[in-house]
């Protein structure tokens, strides 16, 4: 379709090269199967900001031990589905969500989520790292420790239960995997305030696996590093994804034909317009409107 015979009134019932419409297009990636299974499914999902409608009827299934980007323009919504998949919007008092997710099968939004062992099971790395102000040893087990799982201080030691050699097991595990203990094990104790903010947010994700989560959802976790550090992220973000279902938000275009397996395109209005293998999103979209946006015409 050449976009010189398209008027804005058109759009609606777009139609692409070939002539479908929007809905047949929307049939063809609806289907998308892939590898394993569903770890999260996301079914027409709406989200409200008091009478703004921020999300409309997104559904999509997240497969697990994989990498989904989400990629749209700003505003688009990203960060609010993001949000949606470990309830994090109920923080927000305007935002109303609508639908369900289901996580390994089970509706987060049923009455009996516990949202403190969901959030423990799908955790989440913000855009800016933020760790404690505590040293880096206590940013690993400050989670496990809060949920019971370490025991170490002062009247779990009067009462001679002292976990500290597990203590020191899971840090280091947590900052190997975090790509990170090379840099840091001669300094546990320091304040994770003073490393780079290449370091404090591999800490943030050491943080987040601390916790033994199955999920992990990423927004935009590279846009404030340096090339360096944000190339370490993504080598880190592949990695991970052998083990922990991945989501992650990105702007950056490159970054998620690199690092991600499949890709969900939002665009404004908080519409999913596709979802697809990420080859075929960046090679060979079926919507006119996400060539557009990948081709860098819009947005
Ligand atoms: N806490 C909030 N209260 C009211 N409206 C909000 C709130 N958070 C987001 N919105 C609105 O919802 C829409 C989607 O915002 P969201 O932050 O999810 O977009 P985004 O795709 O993550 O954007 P960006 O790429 O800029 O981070 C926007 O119109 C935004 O103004
Ligand atoms: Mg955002």
């Amino acid at each position: 379709m050449s976009s010189n015979t398209v008027d804005t009134d058109q759009m609606d019932s777009q139609l692409t090269t070939s002539g479908e419409t929007a809905e047949d297009i929307e049939d063809a990636w609806s289907d998308y199967q892939f590898q394993g299974e569903a770890k999260l499914s996301v079914e027409d999902l709406d989200v409200y900001y008091g009478d703004e409608q921020a999300i409309q009827s997104v559904s999509m299934n997240i497969p697990e031990e994989s990498v989904t980007a989400l990629i749209g323009p700003s505003g688009c919504g990203k960060s609010t589905f993001l949000r949606c998949l470990n309830r994090m919007n109920d923080r927000i008092s305007s935002a109303r969500v609508e639908g369900s997710v289901e996580f390994d099968g089970e509706n987060i939004y049923g009455g009996r989520t516990n949202l403190v062992e969901l959030r423990k099971r799908i955790g989440m790395v913000f855009q800016a790292p933020n760790p404690f102000p505590k040293s880096i040893k206590d940013n690993i087990s400050y989670g496990p420790r809060k949920h019971g799982d370490l025991e170490t201080g002062l009247l779990p030691s009067l009462l001679g239960r002292d976990d500290t050699a597990e203590e020191m097991d899971l840090v280091e595990r947590c900052l190997k995997q975090a790509a990170l203990w090379d840099e840091v094990n001669d300094r546990l104790d320091d304040n994770a305030l003073g490393l780079s903010g290449g370091q404090q947010q591999r800490l943030c994700i050491a943080r987040c696996l601390a916790v033994d989560p199955d999920v992990i959802l990423m927004d935009e976790p590279a846009s404030a590093l340096d090339p360096i550090a944000t190339a370490k992220i993504e080598d880190l973000i592949e990695q991970l994804a052998e083990e922990y279902t991945v989501v992650v938000v990105t702007h950056n275009m490159q970054q998620a034909a690199r690092i991600s397996d499949q890709t969900a395109v939002f665009l404004t209005g908080g519409e999913l317009v596709e979802y697809d293998d990420t080859e075929k999103i960046f090679e060979n979209p079926e919507s006119q409107r996400v060539d557009d946006y990948i081709t860098g015409k819009f947005g």
